[in-house]
């Protein structure tokens, strides 16, 4: 076998070298030894770190979380028994899941002056702004949280922030309707208990199965997706070596924007925008022309159909028995039937991605559009904080600083002002 090096010659001074490959990837730093460095914007061709976590083949519409399939875990665990499959590497046993969920039960509480920052909050705030400012506040509620060296301190935080996500993504949702906050009730699992602290009216809510499983599968399908943004934000804040409340709010406002967890939203402003069938056609034209694009559509890793978004389209079917069915998801499949068959997005392998039907199926759950973003967030945390943790065990891992190839002026004499 050929030897796993490769030979780079500069040609300007006739130097050579010769840098290993490890699992298909060269050092950036043994470029140094050429003085030079590797330009990369938007780590289009960059690993940032090693991940024993989550596996995707983007050509093959394959995710695994610690090698299980996605089907078989969207189809066969709770949200909480994937988190812990994320935080500890395997499935858990009966009586392990049993103590987490409990162990998470007992922290669902947060200190009731969290609810007068959120009042403090306007009637419109953005569910994700709140959310972000909300969660970030939590670090001063648990200065033990610095202890970022501690394991235990670590795998506390993390309780603590899976646990209390539920109930302050809830009481977001209450300060934007004007409804009193519901507190945490301890005889309900996960899932069952946030959508009663969503959803509750004068001490009553009717649990509907089908849409809390629904919810569930979202959840478990939305948990991880290995170096995106929010996650490469966490990491990245979470290098500094700052606590865990503080660098997830930084995933947060990541996942905040469009080209990210935002999309879901977008999705259906942009199916509102569309307004029927008929119109379906005139919009893919402009989407070609370069007027805007076709959201939910496209992924920086996937180049085929996302396998989530194959599994999100069966729960629709699920959910709109419950509901009946959305005039939106016409439109939507009819986009989708036009835009499969088109050159335009055929040759960009622009295909579905996880956005694209969530939205409606969050809406037909009773959830409004600007809150789509803050149920992305919930699935996508037990994820975050995984890869928190892998970064912070990591030897090879220290605070994310890139470089950059200066474009600015060369040295100048300063002109005083006068003279300007
Ligand atoms: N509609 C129309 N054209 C598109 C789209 C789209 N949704 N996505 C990419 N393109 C075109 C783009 O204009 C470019 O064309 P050209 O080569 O002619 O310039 C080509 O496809 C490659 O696009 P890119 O912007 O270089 O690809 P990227 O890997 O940087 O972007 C993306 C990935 C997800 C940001 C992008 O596909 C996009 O903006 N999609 C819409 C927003 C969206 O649905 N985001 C959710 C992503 S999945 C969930 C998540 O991660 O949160």
């Amino acid at each position: 076998m050929a030897d796993e090096t490769l030979t780079v010659r500069d040609n300007r001074t006739g130097t050579e070298v010769e840098i290993a490959i490890s699992d298909g990837t060269i050092h950036a730093t043994d470029l140094r030894q050429l003085g030079l460095m590797s330009y990369d914007p938007a780590f289009l061709n960059t690993a940032s770190t090693r991940s024993g976590i989550t596996y995707i083949d983007g050509d093959a519409g394959i995710l695994r979380y610690r090698g299980y399939p996605i089907e078989q875990l969207a189809e066969h665990t709770s949200f909480l028994e994937t988190a812990w499959l994320l935080f500890e590497g395997e499935l858990p046993t009966r009586e392990q899941l049993e103590a987490w969920e409990e162990e998470v039960r007992h922290h669902t509480y947060v200190h009731t002056n969290v609810t007068q920052f959120l009042d403090g909050f306007r009637h419109d705030a953005h569910p994700m702004g709140m959310l972000l400012g909300a969660v970030a506040a939590l670090s001063t509620f648990y200065p033990d949280a610095k202890e970022i060296g501690d394991v235990e301190s670590r795998r506390l935080q993390r309780v603590r922030l899976i646990a209390k996500f539920p109930t302050i993504a809830a009481w977001v949702f209450r300060h934007s309707r004007g409804l009193p906050y519901v507190f945490p009730r301890n005889d309900l699992d996960y899932i069952g208990n946030f959508v009663n602290m969503t959803f509750e009216i004068g001490g009553r809510h009717e649990p509907n199965p089908v849409l809390q499983r629904a919810l569930e599968i979202l959840l478990v399908l939305h948990a991880d997706h290995e170096q995106n943004a929010s996650t490469n934000a966490v990491r990245g804040v979470g290098s500094t070596q700052v606590d865990p409340f503080s660098a997830v709010s930084a995933g947060i406002a990541a996942l905040y924007g469009p080209l990210h967890g935002g999309a879901n939203e977008a999705v259906l402003r942009m199916l509102d925008e569309i307004g029927s069938v008929e119109r379906v056609p005139e919009f893919i034209e402009s989407v070609k022309a370069g007027h805007g694009r076709l959201m939910g559509f496209g992924h920086r890793v996937y180049k085929s159909y996302d396998p989530r978004a194959k599994l999100i389209k069966r729960v629709a079917d699920d959910v709109f028995a419950q509901t009946g069915l959305n005039p939106k998801l016409e439109i939507a499949l009819e986009l989708e039937r036009i835009a499969l068959e088109d050159d335009y997005f055929v040759s960009r392998k622009l295909y579905p991605n996880v956005d694209f039907y969530s939205g409606l199926i969050y809406q037909a759950m009773g959830y409004p559009t600007d809150y789509f973003t803050v149920l992305f967030a919930l699935g996508r945390l037990p994820g975050w904080l995984a890869q928190w943790e892998e970064m912070l065990s990591d030897p090879e891992q220290k605070i994310a600083r890139p470089r950059q190839v200066y474009t600015g002026a060369g040295e100048r004499e300063f002109v005083p002002l006068a003279n300007r």
